[in-house]
């Protein structure tokens, strides 16, 4: 699977939005990550799609979109207009989540179902085959910065596995505390989706950033692992 680079805008210069995305745009990265949060479902507000649409013009990256929201069902449609390429809802929604995923779908977005740190692996395993994407979080979300939570590592694992004996093609992103060294443990573990916004945004040359990040995920070893190890990682998640 290609590794697949996301810069977050969170981690942007607010005051100058327009330039930091064609800063992206030319950056060598795959996809541009889109952190919208709702200051319900987490304790923080960012921004809302008139602000997607206003940069969407500016790049051809694909628009990988993250909600953070109690109500999603009345941002989708809002999100796929302003120009969404993928939209990931949260797993912790519970029992809307599968209509939600068709909605996202039937909007002609990617579907991606992201979940939260202290969330069990297994809440996800009924949503496989319906998505395109499955994002892990690595932080608790609701702000760019933190470090990364090492616990979610067999999580990512976990999921690698499944996809491989399900025979899926979701990728498998991690978001939050994302630095060369943290991806090249998570592309280890089986990630191929990497959401960083404080490492790769603070430097001057982001392209240089894109670049080493790349670098990093593509030379961790990775593999088939033993059934005995996947069996004490399903005990650990
Ligand atoms: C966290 C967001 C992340 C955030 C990552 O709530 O979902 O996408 O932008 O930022 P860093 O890379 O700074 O942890
Ligand atoms: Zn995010």
């Amino acid at each position: 699977m290609a590794m697949i680079i996301a810069p977050s805008l969170l981690a942007a210069n607010f005051g100058r939005l327009a330039r930091e995305t064609t800063r992206a745009a030319v950056s060598g990265a795959d996809w541009l990550h889109l952190d919208i949060m709702d200051g319900h479902f987490v304790p923080n507000i960012s921004f809302g799609p008139a602000v997607v649409r206003t940069v969407r013009p500016l790049t051809k990256l694909f628009f990988d979109v993250h909600l953070m929201c109690s109500k999603p069902e009345i941002l989708l449609e809002p999100f796929a207009k302003a120009g969404a390429n993928q939209m990931n809802i949260h797993v912790e929604l519970g029992e809307h989540v599968t209509s939600l995923l068709w909605k996202i779908k039937s909007l002609g977005n990617k579907v991606g179902l992201a979940i939260n740190p202290p969330t069990s692996i297994s809440m996800v395993q009924p949503y496989l085959h319906q998505i395109d994407s499955l994002l892990i979080m690595t932080v608790n979300p609701g702000f760019g910065g933190q470090p990364f939570i090492y616990e979610t590592l067999p999580k990512i694992q976990q999921a690698r596995d499944w996809r491989r004996e399900k025979k899926l093609r979701f990728n498998i992103g991690v978001d939050g505390g994302i630095d060369f060294k943290t991806a090249a443990e998570c592309a280890q573990a089986g990630a191929d989706a990497f959401i960083s916004g404080t490492t790769l945004f603070s430097r001057p040359n982001l392209r240089a950033a894109v670049k080493k990040m790349r670098k990093a995920v593509e030379s961790a070893p990775t593999g088939v692992r033993n059934p005995r190890e996947t069996a004490l990682d399903s005990q650990l998640s």
